[in-house]
């Protein structure tokens, strides 16, 4: 009886019905994204790459993630096959056995030949409550925040400490994950176009669900840093992987970076 209300308690606790605590990511923390993994050395989105970001101690593991026929997530860029896997068509018409058999590491070199697309339980699996989530909805259908977060409960992810941050483009994405919970921090993704023209409007209403925008960060400058701090919005720039850019990104003053190289970024902003 007592481990059934243990139990319970913590389901509750976790799902967030009976705690009001409210958790943001640490404001004034910079934070190092390892985008697709540490994509600069082995194939984006693959445990090599995800390895590789975990031992070079990235903030982050970034995943973005899209869903397959039979309703699992999956760890993949573009909701359509890469022509690089020999495989075409939308990821969404493919079952997880067929999905496995697509090889997604030979193109990058024969060391990675026989890469698997990953479902975003192995990569929990792997690493477990031991590192950090950034989680983006790709093309979210129907679901797709449901799986995402039931997957979240299972392994037993803090959500109430930042381990994981849901990032999308798409903003009914992002309200439907905040009614699921709303301890989770979510980053409202602009391209360049909509953050060049982001009026204080836009901000406004963005500030009303995210705690910050990923920007493209060939439109990011001061001011603009400067703008969705004074809006209460974290900025987090994508993708950097030239060291300038870099050290241009951190005299901004923005609060993540997503690079393909967290080592160099980690080297960079440790000595900052
Ligand atoms: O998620 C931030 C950045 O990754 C968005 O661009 O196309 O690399 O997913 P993309
Ligand atoms: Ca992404």
């Amino acid at each position: 009886m007592k481990v059934a209300v243990l139990l319970l308690l913590s389901f509750l606790i976790v799902t967030n019905l009976v705690s009001g605590e409210e958790i943001k990511i640490k404001k004034g923390e910079f934070i190092t994204i390892a985008h697709r993994g540490a994509s600069a050395y082995a194939p984006e989105h693959t445990m090599q790459s995800y390895n590789l970001a975990k031992e070079m101690n990235a903030d982050y593991l970034e995943i973005d993630v899209q869903m397959t026929k039979d309703g699992i997530p999956v760890a993949y860029h573009d909701d359509k096959l890469n022509k690089k896997t020999g495989w075409t068509g939308e990821i969404e018409k493919y079952t997880l056995e067929e999905i496995k058999q697509i090889d997604i590491g030979k193109w990058f070199g024969t060391d990675f030949e026989g890469a698997e697309i990953l479902t975003l339980a192995e990569i929990f699996d792997r690493f477990g409550t031991n590192t950090n989530y950034y989680i983006e909805t790709k093309k979210p259908k129907q679901g797709t925040e449901e799986a995402i977060f039931d997957l979240l409960v299972k392994y037993q992810l803090n959500l109430f400490n930042g381990q994981v941050i849901i990032q999308s483009f798409s903003e009914s994405s992002l309200l439907t994950m905040k009614k699921l919970n709303d301890n989770i921090p979510l980053i409202k993704l602009l391209n360049s176009e909509s953050a060049t023209n982001l009026t204080d409007h836009k901000l406004k209403e963005i500030e009303s669900y995210a705690d910050g925008i990923g920007v493209d960060y060939r439109v990011v400058d001061k001011d603009f840093v400067e703008k969705a701090h004074g809006n209460n919005l974290l900025v987090h720039a994508y993708t950097v992987n030239e060291i300038n850019s870099m050290k241009r990104m951190l005299t901004f003053n923005v609060d993540g970076i997503f690079t393909n190289k967290p080592d160099v970024l980690l080297k960079l902003s440790s000595s900052n």
